[in-house]
């Protein structure tokens, strides 16, 4: 039985959770003991936002999960106009408008073995919903976050999105305790490849909008992909794929992360500095507009 209390203080009332098939109050929701996304991570998600009852970039999330799991060598859980019907099925049972759909795909439940099994168990597919905080979303976006930078302890295979998240949320936690909202992960060059759980760009001394080049060191963010595009198209300075360092972050007029969980944040603060004049900076706030406007979104 989980245990109640957590239930009732995490889990609004109503909130619904998907398990292999079936829908379930959120607080009695679980998975196997022995599936291997508990006990040896071999798992990947996925986490797209919902407005207006409608998931954003759903192709594009979809897209990545399907690579991830080819990775893996993981079987898709169900074929895509299935996973779709799901996916509007946890919306509209939720009653979420504006929220953010989690889904996890794992290996399945098999006794513990390092090598997976050969005709693998079927695999585990869960889906979670839970409201934004539109609020605090928008406080971000008007004032800005800051940033902390980490070494990046992470392994060699960032480009898929597993839920081996411990270098993450460690690196999470240092910033929070620096006063920072996100970390910026730094490698042993000095050059940022990414936030914890977000894409990094600067706007450079010379008008670069840059953000680094894809490769094994970072995920292939959905928001990033869109924001590149968006910009290209609507003729922002230069957009580039570009690896760039701290002293440079450091040194540019402006700053932004970029997630399916906020679009284009700006960022003030790296390491304790001020970027630019320490406000938002207009390019991040004509990008957000820009991909809010490719990305369908009303604003
Ligand atoms: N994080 N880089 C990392 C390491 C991420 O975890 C994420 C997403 C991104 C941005 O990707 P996208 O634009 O597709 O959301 C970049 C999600 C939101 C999370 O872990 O909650």
């Amino acid at each position: 039985m989980p245990d109640k209390k957590w239930s009732e203080s995490r889990a609004p009332a109503g909130r619904i959770a998907y398990v292999n098939g079936r829908y379930l109050p959120h607080g009695q929701a679980g998975v196997h003991i022995e599936d291997r996304g508990l006990q040896l991570g071999d798992s990947i998600y996925e986490v797209t936002n919902v407005l207006d009852g409608v998931p954003i970039d759903e192709a594009a999330h979809l897209d990545r999960m399907e690579r991830s799991l080819g990775e893996l060598g993981i079987a898709m859980p169900m074929g895509r106009a299935a996973l779709k019907l799901v996916m509007r099925e946890m919306i509209a049972r939720n009653r979420i408008r504006n929220g953010l759909l989690y889904l996890q795909v794992t290996r399945g439940a098999a006794r513990r073995d390092h090598v997976p099994p050969k005709d693998g168990p079927r695999p585990t597919l869960i889906m979670t919903m839970r409201t934004q905080d539109m609020a605090g979303l928008a406080s971000r976006m008007e004032k800005g976050i800051a940033v902390v930078t980490v070494p990046d302890q992470r392994w060699a295979r960032c480009d898929i999105k597993t839920v081996q998240l411990l270098p993450n949320l460690m690196a999470k936690q240092a910033a929070k305790a620096r006063g920072g909202a996100e970390a910026w992960l730094v490698d042993k060059d000095g050059f940022v490849t990414e936030g914890a759980s977000t894409n990094a760009w600067i706007v450079a001394q010379n008008g670069d909008v840059a953000t680094r080049d894809l490769s094994n060191a970072i995920l292939a963010g959905v928001t990033r992909r869109i924001i590149l595009e968006a910009a290209s198209e609507a003729g922002v300075n230069k957009v580039v794929e570009r690896k760039f360092t701290v002293a440079e972050a450091l040194a540019a007029r402006e700053a932004f992360i970029s997630s399916a969980t906020g679009a284009a944040v700006p960022v003030v603060v790296i390491d304790g500095q001020k970027i630019g004049d320490g406000a938002p900076g207009p390019l991040t706030r004509r990008i957000h507009k820009l991909y809010a406007c490719k990305a369908g979104i009303k604003s």
